[in-house]
């Protein structure tokens, strides 16, 4: 529906209609904020580093209408999700379970900024995979971040109601995430990629000019599951911040290439490669902006490869079934695939001319077939405008 319906005005009805459904009542409107996938820039975010991810055609919709009290309802579309309701006057950060700990968390934390929210109905429906490294989470975020944000009249900033994602996520989910989805999803525009400085937190939108050059993105959805509340996503978190303290520097932004003989002879050999990965993915995404403005992105297949390699021989967050993606799309005709997000499963990114699709899908599907493993679920996105009011 996405796709087609760009003003989103049948799915905003269809949505007003099932709010009004479960809640007996009107809502007052109904935003909409998208998913993501990362052109390049892993794992940079939270190094003060550079990424460079777009806004895709996915989205995260919801109806909301303010109540009169402090109390929060809110149901789905979404197979299997029961109800929710809280107190925003009692609620706590470890009350919050399952998806209703992202609207709850983004309430949550824009109180926390000084902004009073009324209680309020939500309805949500979405198209935006959850588990497959596109940001289903930040969707969800976003979206209601900005309707909150109208519904008050506060009026925050895209870069502030980003922020204000980020720390839901951070706080109240318990996934210690970097600011890149968030900005995706709130900066987004169309046919663009968003270069961020995860630094000073300048934005500025790179044209993709993936249609111009006969290209399409496509995704590759593993199936593999991944979870950054956990596990090795914070792992690699903390031996960023380790390398950095043990190179002398507030972050591994302020590294540079030259910076790595020093690295390489201080530190062992784990953390000397993952210190590698942030330098040269900082000096990619910098890179690849720079192609894209000079040449398209006919250009930038080598870099994504590369960010490929160091994402799996140094960062090591890749796996088996994101490696057989990006090599078999390669083989299938991509001009340069990688796996894109947090790692450790999710989806692959390939890009490829467009009459060479039908063969890397193929391709991907044989891979994956030979190996025994599940179908990967392979869709092609666009890049698309951020989160907005329907
Ligand atoms: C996840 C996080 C982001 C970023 C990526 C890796 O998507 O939410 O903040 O760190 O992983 O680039």
């Amino acid at each position: 529906m996405t796709t087609t319906d760009t003003t989103g005005t049948a799915l905003a009805e269809a949505l007003a209609r099932a709010f009004a459904g479960h809640f007996g009542h009107d809502a007052d409107g109904v935003w909409q904020a998208p998913g993501r996938v990362n052109l390049i820039g892993e794992h940079t975010d939270y190094n003060d580093g550079l990424v460079l991810p777009f806004a895709i055609n996915r989205t995260t919709t919801v109806a909301v209408a303010a109540r009169a009290d402090r109390t929060v309802r809110l149901a789905s579309a979404f197979a299997g999700a029961d109800p929710v309701e809280f107190d925003l006057d009692t609620f706590t950060p470890d009350q919050a379970a399952g998806w209703s700990a992202y609207p709850a968390g983004v309430a949550w934390e824009l109180e926390r900024a000084g902004i009073t929210v009324p209680g309020f109905d939500l309805f949500v429906s979405s198209d935006v995979p959850v588990g497959a490294g596109l940001s289903s989470s930040a969707a969800l975020e976003c979206a209601v971040a900005l309707a909150l944000s109208d519904l008050t009249g506060a009026g925050l900033g895209r870069a502030d109601l980003a922020a204000i994602g980020r720390r839901a996520e951070n706080n109240v989910v318990g996934a210690p995430t970097g600011i890149m989805d968030q900005s995706a999803s709130m900066l987004g525009t169309r046919d663009c990629a968003v270069y961020l400085d995860c630094r000073d937190l300048s934005s500025r939108p790179v044209p993709l000019g993936l249609e111009e050059s006969g290209l399409l993105c496509l995704v590759i959805d593993t199936k593999v599951s991944h979870a950054h509340a956990t596990g090795g996503y914070a792992e690699r978190r903390s031996s960023c911040v380790q390398g950095a303290r043990a190179m002398g520097v507030g972050a591994l932004r302020d590294l540079d290439a030259a910076d790595l003989p020093r690295a390489e002879r201080i530190l062992d050999d784990v953390p000397f490669r993952r210190v590698r990965h942030i330098v040269t993915e900082n000096e990619r995404v910098a890179r690849t902006a720079e192609l894209l403005a000079t040449h398209g992105p006919l250009a930038i297949g080598e870099l994504l490869d590369a960010s490929h390699r160091s994402m799996r021989d140094d960062f090591e967050i890749s796996c088996p079934e994101l490696n057989l993606a990006v090599d078999a799309a390669r083989a299938g005709g991509a001009i340069g695939a990688r796996m894109t997000g947090g790692g450790f499963g999710g989806s692959a990114i390939a890009l490829v001319p467009v009459d060479d699709a039908d063969r890397a899908r193929t391709a991907v599907l044989a891979g994956f077939a030979a190996r025994g493993l599940r179908v990967p679920d392979i869709f092609a996105v666009l890049p698309a405008e951020g989160a907005r009011r329907l």
